[in-house]
């Protein structure tokens, strides 16, 4: 029995591939998951994502949307299969819906991929978006997308790459031309071309070449192209990074791939190389040790918490990445947090569009909970064990408001939902210290406010009101001996509901001061 359940996890453990897509609003993002989606036949109409989203950025009012679908339209998990390959995207809101919980949901990933606009380059939200995959040293692939718009140059590109995120990149295929003579791109590791044709890409017109000097491209794309992709992929001979299967799984070299989304080219080339490379579910680290995705015991960690918006079901999701072992729908499992065995009986798988009771699942996939307020952040789940996994990263807040209650009387149900809200980690709380005593939210989303004053009002009857601070840094700050004094001048001291120090900087140039005025202390970004 054992052997056949160790068979079967290296199995399906061999085929998931569990990553996220990371980049700045607008790179295409939607676009390119729609069509990852159609190629695995998980959708069948185009269209169909783009839909969610529009219909997601129309109404301001993103609470109304929750209301009316029940739960969660703004997080999801989009699983199919495709060429073997089980494949789960977790889906890391950007725009006004940016929170937390994109970050956290990067931890859930086993790799990213990180999108770029060829006019843009890397902008604010990616380099957030890469840091937090940077720290976890999950590989990261590239896709340079709008290949069919003037753009920068690959070597421009490449080059900011490496000035603003830190991180070396080997092009796996190379544009013939770019923008209105874009002709198409040269596949470096299989050598051919693919051609980029008028409007219709759906069948992508792909020639074999001896190499890149093949006169086969010179008669397609002209001599000037071809001139300069020989050119260009001389210099890359000699000068640029060699691919290395090693440093990519390390996170040190980032492949790059270039391509049009909206127009499906080069998406299916991306898609069966990212398959091919990216890693599988791998071990996980927990209190006790690596646990391996092929132990044979059920493990898994709560990453993120998403609440019903509707009143009427007060339900919540957890949403769990398995780590190890095989899920079994009815299956009983350890809370270690809890210290008691429980139930898990409706578990629901997310596809592109609905959500599915799922039976039986494998490590890298996610299963929502049916969540009766039993579950926080961060919490592990084990079968036959008490499996604890490493905490969740905290991550500074970058958004600071004040809070006041309107009605005195309702102080309970106020502190009862700022405890729960802060253990679902929809936001962080402060107080200040000396003088008035005052609750100060941190977030990193506008969103995460919204939702904060309307889940308050709806789930606790309190109102309240927020006031913008004009604080952008927290740091912990540790320090034998603290002195609120220091911290005046357009900065304030506060404490984590821990009792951490933490100051708050109304911009750079405050915190670079306070760093160098106090050398002795250690200036945190998160809790320690
Ligand atoms: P996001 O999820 O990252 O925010 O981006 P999304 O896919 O919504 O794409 C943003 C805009 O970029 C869309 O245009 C989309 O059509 C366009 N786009 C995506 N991929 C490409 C590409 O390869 N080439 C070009 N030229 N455009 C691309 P929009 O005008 O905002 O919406 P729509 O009305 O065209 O759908």
């Amino acid at each position: 029995m054992s052997k056949t359940l160790s068979n079967e996890l290296q199995l399906e453990v061999d085929k998931r591939r569990t990553f996220a897509i990371i980049s700045h609003p607008d790179a295409g993002k939607t676009t390119l998951t729609e069509k990852l989606l159609l190629f695995g036949g998980a959708i069948r109409l185009a269209g169909s994502v783009k839909a969610r989203k529009a219909s997601r950025h129309a109404t301001s009012d993103w609470m109304e949307i929750e209301k009316q679908r029940g739960i969660s339209v703004t997080s999801s998990v989009m699983q199919f299969d495709y060429d073997g390959h089980r494949v789960n995207i977790l889906d890391t809101p950007g725009h006004q819906d940016f929170s937390e919980d994109t970050y956290r949901t990067l931890t859930a990933a086993d790799s990213a991929v990180m999108l770029i606009d060829v006019a843009k380059g890397v902008e604010a939200q990616t380099i957030k978006l890469f840091q937090v995959c940077r720290k976890r040293g999950i590989p990261i692939f590239t896709f340079i997308n709008k290949l069919d718009r003037e753009g920068q140059s690959p070597f421009e590109l490449m080059e900011e790459l490496e000035r603003v995120l830190g991180i070396r990149s080997v092009p796996m295929n190379w544009p013939i031309g770019m923008g209105r003579e874009l002709c198409g791109v040269y596949d470096r590791m299989k050598n051919q071309v693919e051609l980029f044709q008028g409007n219709d890409h759906s069948t992508i017109e792909v020639r074999k070449t001896d190499d890149y000097n093949d006169p086969i491209i010179r008669e397609m794309a002209g001599d000037y192209l071809h001139d300069q992709l020989v050119q260009d992929l001389e210099l890359l001979d000699v000068a640029g990074d060699q691919f290395d299967i090693e440093k990519v799984r390390a996170g040190e070299l980032t492949p790059i791939f270039f391509g049009s989304a909206v127009n499906n080219f080069g998406v299916q080339t991306f898609l069966d190389n990212f398959l091919e490379l990216a890693p599988k579910p791998t071990e996980r680290m927990s209190k006790s040790g690596p646990v391996e995705p092929t132990n044979e015991k059920f493990t898994g960690y709560v990453f993120k918490i998403q609440a019903n918006m509707n009143p009427a079901h007060r339900d919540r999701i957890a949403f769990l990445r398995i780590c190890s072992g095989r899920f079994e729908r009815g299956m009983s499992v350890r809370h270690v947090r809890a210290g008691k065995d429980i139930k898990l009986a409706q578990p629901q798988q997310f596809l592109a569009q609905d959500r599915d009771i799922v039976e039986t699942a494998y490590p890298g996939d996610i299963i929502g909970l049916f969540d009766p307020g039993i579950f926080r952040i961060g919490d592990s789940l084990s079968q036959n064990s008490e499996v604890v996994f490493d905490e969740l990263p905290t991550f500074s807040p970058e958004i600071f408001a004040k809070v006041t209650v309107k009605n005195a009387l309702k102080h309970k149900q106020y502190q009862k939902g700022v405890d729960q809200l802060t253990e679902e980690g929809t936001i962080q709380v402060f107080r200040s210290v000396g003088g008035f005593d005052e609750t100060i939210l941190g977030v990193v989303g506008h969103l995460q406010f919204e939702v904060f004053e309307y889940r308050m009002r709806a789930e606790y009857g309190v109102e309240i009101q927020l006031h913008r601070m004009t604080f952008q840094f927290a740091r912990w700050i540790v320090d034998d001996k603290i002195d609120p004094a220091k911290f005046r001048i357009n900065s304030t001291l506060v404490q984590d509901k821990k009792g951490n120090y933490v100051v708050l900087f109304e911009n750079e140039y405050a915190m670079r001061t306070a760093m160098d005025k106090n050398p002795t202390s250690k200036f945190l970004e998160t809790a320690p």
